[in-house]
């Protein structure tokens, strides 16, 4: 049985905070590049953007915020860079997990950690069990996540425990996906200026809004954040029906 239900199937209600908010943190390096700093210096400070947004998303009653931090394509870049970008998500373990568990957030890694060294796996289990009986934020960060991973990942967990399927329904899919746990995203944020998902949250985007902006995303603060929730709620979310339906409520 899913949890929530799926936009496809059912209208969801449409509220004027967004239930999940899912980001591309982009624009790390350019940030860098503008002040003639090593692009790694960008991540470095993007940590503080995400620290700002996971505080404003508590204060604001936000029940999930999911974040792409490396996605399965950035193994692509340079060795030094994927390097570093390990060694912070190590370090970030290591200081924030304390704080985030005080602030009664729930973290969870998605993403295959497979190719990830043995001691940041390890810490990634650590961390999700130790804030697993909170009951504040959701905090998903993706890590080595992609849209087509994710969805291949539970088709073949599918298949191993039904083997003998002929066909399947959406819903026969769904609690096999790594963000089972959540409901699809309301609001979908890029920072960066690139107009595109790159791979991300690509069966769960079916309906989700989306906002892009060009502020590099260790600038993406507050007010940046405010922006994107005031063209949130701008939005009409129709799900395939016309503007009348939705003004007079009708579902049919
Ligand atoms: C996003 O910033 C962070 C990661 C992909 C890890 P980038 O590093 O992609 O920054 P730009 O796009 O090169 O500016
Ligand atoms: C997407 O950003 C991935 C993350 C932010 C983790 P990229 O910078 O890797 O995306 P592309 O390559 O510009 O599409
Ligand atoms: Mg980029």
């Amino acid at each position: 049985m899913a949890l929530f239900s799926s936009s496809t199937k059912a209208i969801p209600a449409s509220q004027a905070v967004p239930q999940h908010v899912a980001v591309i943190m982009d624009g790390n390096g350019r940030w860098a590049k503008k002040r003639l700093l090593p692009r790694v210096a960008g991540h470095q400070r993007g940590l503080e953007s995400v620290r700002a947004l996971v505080k404003s998303c508590v204060r604001l009653d936000i029940p999930y915020l999911t974040l792409f931090a490396f996605s399965s394509e950035n193994w692509r870049r340079p060795a030094d860079e994927v390097t570093f970008l390990m060694g912070l998500f190590l370090e970030a373990l290591d200081r924030e997990v304390k704080k985030l568990h005080e602030a009664n957030v729930v973290l969870k890694l998605i993403g295959d950690r497979s190719p990830f060294n043995p001691l940041l796996q390890q810490k990634m289990l650590e961390a999700e069990q130790k804030t697993a009986a909170n009951n504040g934020l959701t905090l998903s960060i993706a890590v080595n996540y992609g849209g087509r991973w994710d969805i291949v990942q539970a088709f073949n967990r599918l298949l191993q425990q039904q083997p003998t399927r002929a066909t399947i329904e959406e819903s026969d899919l769904t609690p096999f996906l790594a963000m089972a746990y959540a409901p699809e995203p309301d609001l979908f944020i890029r920072t960066g200026g690139e107009t595109r998902i790159s791979n991300f949250l690509l069966w769960q985007l079916a309906y989700t809004e989306l906002y892009f902006t060009p502020t590099l995303w260790p600038d993406f603060d507050d007010a940046a954040f405010e922006q994107a929730l005031q063209s949130y709620r701008q939005r009409e979310r129709r799900f395939g029906r016309t503007s009348e339906q939705v003004h007079t409520s009708e579902p049919t």
